[in-house]
């Protein structure tokens, strides 16, 4: 087994290297690349110097499984042209998500979606915490409104927003080049992407989309507000949900816990609820201050944390890869 991955450099790419080595996942060889600047230099992991290909380079290897967290541009560019040359491309951009025939995959949810495509989409960081919350929910007793607010920190924007932050908390908001519109230190935007013409965000069209597309509810009840605030890493979700059915709040703390990859923290009496300093590094979803929406009939309010970068990204891209290599007994050469 060859494994590729294309973005290595950046804040997913190197996440993915990580997840991979803990996952001790089973290649013989680990390919990397990045931009063009970065070819022919190497990326030392663990003590262990990896030497930057070109993405032409990768693609010629003809690796079983190629990882992407390059951007859209590249994903469009690149991904059908390693596909026609037999890798199976997991894409984390949004480039493929919501085509017509692109699978789109949170392992523990929709993994039988994954069928024989050549490129499948790793859902947006924001969705996926969502989602893995959303389907058990929805199991057990209908989905019939979702409201999600979401407090994203700067690393989903990658090194650029990481910059911004620690350049704000060490110089001030001084500088002229900011990267997001507004000074970030001491600050929420209500701002996460570009503004679209229905006056929502990308991100928050993102979550509406891909939710419905993951739990295969097309004409789902959900609508979201997309916040970027001065957190370095780990996303945050207050989700309002009102259920078909009846439920006893004890009864989903249990359902939850139940959830492979959802982890329940929900002790109001000793303050303990998910918070992104804790969920930092780890590959779950945390899940706690749930409690019943007094104002409806089936209401629910919860509260959910992961790292963005991990279960947000290089997890889920890597949980697809085992998923791949069990159903389609990828070859190990
Ligand atoms: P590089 O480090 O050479 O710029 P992030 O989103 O954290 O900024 O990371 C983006 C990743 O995608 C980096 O590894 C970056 O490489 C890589 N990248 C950006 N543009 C391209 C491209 N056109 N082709 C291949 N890799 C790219």
């Amino acid at each position: 087994m060859h494994i590729a991955i294309v973005g290595a450099t950046g804040l997913v790419g190197r996440e993915m290297l990580a997840v991979l080595n803990e996952h001790r996942f089973p290649f013989h060889q680990l390919l990397l690349s990045a931009s063009e600047r970065s070819v022919g230099t190497t990326y030392d992991y663990n003590g262990h110097p990896f030497y930057i290909h070109s993405v032409t380079e990768l693609m010629e290897a003809k690796p079983e499984i190629a990882l992407f967290s390059a951007g859209s541009e590249a994903s469009k560019k690149y991904a059908p042209l390693f596909a026609q040359n037999g890798t199976t491309v997991i894409d984390n951009s949004s480039a493929w998500r919501m085509e017509a025939g692109i699978p789109l995959i949170v392992p523990e949810i929709n993994a039988s979606a994954i069928e024989a495509s050549k490129i499948i989409a790793n859902p947006n960081c924001s969705t996926i915490q969502l989602v893995m919350v959303l389907a058990p929910l929805h199991q057990a007793f209908g989905l019939k409104r979702v409201v999600v607010s979401t407090y994203q920190a700067v690393s989903g924007s990658g090194m650029k927003g990481i910059a911004q932050l620690e350049n704000e908390r060490q110089y001030g908001d001084e500088s002229d080049e900011r990267f997001y519109a507004h000074p970030i230190d001491y600050n929420c935007l209500p701002h996460c992407d570009v503004f679209l013409e229905n006056d929502y965000t990308r991100e928050e069209m993102k979550i509406v989309h891909e939710s419905r597309k993951i739990l295969s509810i097309p004409d789902l009840k959900i609508t979201a507000t997309a916040v970027r605030v001065p957190v370095l890493g780990g996303h945050s979700e207050s989700v309002n949900i009102e259920l078909y059915q009846h439920f006893d709040v004890q009864e989903v703390r249990e359902l939850l816990s139940q959830m492979p990859g959802v982890i329940v923290l929900d002790n109001p009496a000793q303050n303990k609820y998910p918070m992104p300093i804790h969920a930092r590094g780890k590959n779950e979803v945390f899940v706690g201050r749930i409690r019943r929406d007094e104002s409806v009939e089936n209401g629910l309010n919860l509260w959910i944390v992961a790292d963005n970068l991990r279960k947000g990204a290089a997890t889920n891209a890597v949980q697809i890869a085992l998923q791949l290599m069990k159903e389609q007994a990828l070859v190990i050469r």
